[in-house]
């Protein structure tokens, strides 16, 4: 949710800060903006729209300032508009701000400001805190102090820049929930909300953490917590390479990310796998066997299609280690009272590892002495550095806004931590090596599937004017059902809802008419006769089915008005390969209705606010 970038070096700020908004603009596109330092006058241009918009505006090869900040919107505190866009400056223009995250107490503090004589342009709650940096530096001529004092003062969350017109050797980097990181160059730093604004020019970074700031400066970098103790950062690595947050020669992001599943979920079982033993070996969870093994219940928490991974896990989990486990929206779970045992184990699942309200969930969990595990994508980020422990997805950079390799990752961790717990308790180990076998067989399966491309493509394109799509699943193919409709919807704008199959007769029954695609997994398996009379229900009432079925199934044919084939595999395992096809026919679906895809309207990556 927005995306910051900062430069000071030796090189033209303006051309490195307009790439670094280009490569997070996945964060946020509402508007976006950049400020830059010549001569003692700060120089901004911000504009509504997506950077190309701004781009249009700056004139690279006039501009030289060596030091600048900027931002990429996703507007939460007032409209998307050329007064609301970052970077936000104070009354006398000395001081510049980008920021993201939520200033929660912004109107309290406006209003005594107000009061003081200061005025405001924009709605935004960051336009109040650089006013009121701004007001604290007229008062002490202290930059640093002036913003470690409004710091304190501010409720809420904040990862943010701050430039100042009269330090043009000093660029002040902030956080508390939300990303921030800088990178150290030869003699020059980028900080950024993301290493993908980073990596083109160093991949040494240091992660600020909560409550701490950076004064950067063209000798080197200090940090400290906001309460003014110093604080040592360790330097690390950017794991990934920027091959890997380009298209490289596919039309969108989304599409590049769907076609290197067969990779990734590789990436997610390399070195884990202990085949003969039926058994996993997950390095980040060897300091914590004792817990494990005394595990009495799971919690699983997470959000979105994070969420959905998270329904197959329990599946999973409870199938192979008969633990008892439930799954809960973290924005819920953060907000009611759950009642927490010992012997708890909760489980918090995030592509970014940045979800505000996951990670508001882990606090939770953790206050209440739970031990609590990461699976999350992004090295380094908030909740993999606060967990106690956890398993990286390694599916490298999602670009694409709707979460696609993500999610089959976190299906194939979850399966490796299914079985972990399954041999600390009922799985036997024939059992073990029979699924251990069958993931390595997976990432085929799913190149298999790429060959009916075409044919989805197909099938987008005949129902694309669909107003309305139901999906219908049963057992592991229900949380399916609801990541294929989440797609749809996500990137098409159609409306659709994914149900368990059973429960369509219970209400949506109702709205099957001939107009109404309905898409059902009716994959060979014990339940595949109830999802066939579930699939005969829909057909009486002339609604238009559209079936991913196993290869060999011609029985379906005579039911289905058309029919994906994905190959056969364990029931457990299935959500990794039956989602495919609606991951396609997602991204074929809003092709044909020439939708934006990598940057769908009001989405963003990283949902890093409430
Ligand atoms: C859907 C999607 C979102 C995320 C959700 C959680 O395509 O991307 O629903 O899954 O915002 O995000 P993470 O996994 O980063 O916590």
């Amino acid at each position: 949710m927005c995306g910051i970038v900062g430069y000071l070096g030796k090189s033209s700020a303006a051309n490195i800060l307009i790439n670094g908004l280009k490569r997070m603009e996945y964060r946020g596109y509402d508007s976006a903006g950049m400020a830059v330092l010549n001569d003692g006058i700060i120089k901004t241009t911000k504009k509504k729209g997506k950077v190309s918009e701004l781009e249009r505006l700056v004139d690279l090869s006039k501009e030289n300032s060596t030091i600048g900040i900027a931002h990429t919107r996703w507007a939460t505190h007032g409209f998307p508009n050329d007064i609301n866009a970052h970077p936000h400056s104070d009354q006398a223009n000395k001081i510049t701000i980008v920021h993201n995250g939520i200033i929660e107490n912004y109107t309290a503090i406006k209003k005594k400001l107000t009061l003081d004589g200061y005025q405001f342009k924009s709605e935004t709650d960051t336009e109040v805190l650089a006013v009121f940096i701004g007001a604290l530096y007229e008062r002490f001529g202290d930059l640093e102090y002036a913003v470690r004092f409004a710091l304190s003062e501010v409720d809420g969350t904040f990862g943010m820049l701050v430039l100042s017109a009269d330090h043009p050797d000093m660029l002040i980097a902030a956080r508390r929930g939300s990303p921030l990181l800088i990178g150290i160059g030869d003699d020059e730093f980028v900080a950024a909300s993301d290493a993908a604004a980073v990596i083109q020019y160093t991949k040494q970074v240091i992660y600020l953490n909560d409550n701490e700031i950076a004064i950067i400066t063209r000798d080197g970098y200090h940090t400290k917590t906001i309460s003014n103790e110093d604080t040592i950062s360790k330097i690390e690595q950017i794991e990934f390479d920027l091959e890997q947050i380009e298209k490289g020669g596919f039309e969108h992001f989304m599409l590049k990310e769907i076609f290197e599943q067969p990779e990734t979920i590789q990436n997610a079982f390399r070195g884990r796998l202990l085949v003969d033993e039926g058994d996993v070996k997950l390095g980040g969870l060897r300091q914590i066997q004792e817990q494990l093994r005394s595990a009495e219940r799971i919690i699983i928490t997470a959000c979105g299609t994070s969420w959905h991974a998270g329904l197959v896990g329990e599946y999973m989990i409870e199938h192979l280690a008969n633990i008892p486990v439930e799954v809960e929206y973290a924005s819920e779970f953060r907000y009611r009272n759950p009642v927490i045992k010992k012997n708890d184990i909760v489980l918090a699942i995030s592509q970014s590892g940045e979800t505000a309200d996951t990670m508001a969930a882990v606090r939770e969990a953790k206050q209440k002495g739970a031990t609590v595990l990461g699976i999350v994508n992004v090295v380094g980020s908030s909740i993999a550095r606060y967990t106690s422990a956890g398993v990286y997805t390694h599916a490298g950079p999602e670009i694409g806004v709707a979460s696609t390799k993500a999610f089959t990752s976190q299906l194939t961790v979850l399966s490796l931590i299914a079985i972990m717990f399954g041999r600390m308790n009922t799985l036997s180990k024939y059992e073990g090596i029979k699924i251990a076998k069958e993931l390595l067989n997976i990432p085929d399966k799913i190149k298999k599937i790429f060959e009916s491309a075409d044919k989805i493509q197909q099938i987008a394109k005949q129902h694309a004017k669909a107003k309305n799509f139901l999906y219908l699943g049963r057992g592991y193919n229900f949380p399916v059902a609801l990541e294929g409709a989440l797609k749809l919807k996500e990137i098409s704008y159609i409306h659709a809802e994914g149900y368990p199959a059973a429960e369509m007769k219970h209400g949506p029954i109702a709205l099957i008419d001939e107009n109404m695609p309905v898409v059902f997994i009716a994959t060979q398996d014990e339940i595949y006769e109830k999802i066939i009379s579930n699939i005969e229900e829909v057909k009486a009432r002339k609604g238009k089915i559209i079936a991913i079925a196993t290869e060999g199934d011609t029985r379906i044919e005579s039911v289905a008005d058309n029919v994906i084939y994905i190959p056969e595999t364990l029931p457990m395992l299935t959500p990794i390969l039956s989602v495919i096809p609606f991951q396609l026919l997602a991204y074929y679906t809003a092709l044909e209705l020439d939708c934006d895809i990598d940057k769908p309207r009001n989405l963003a990556k990283s949902v890093t606010v409430e």
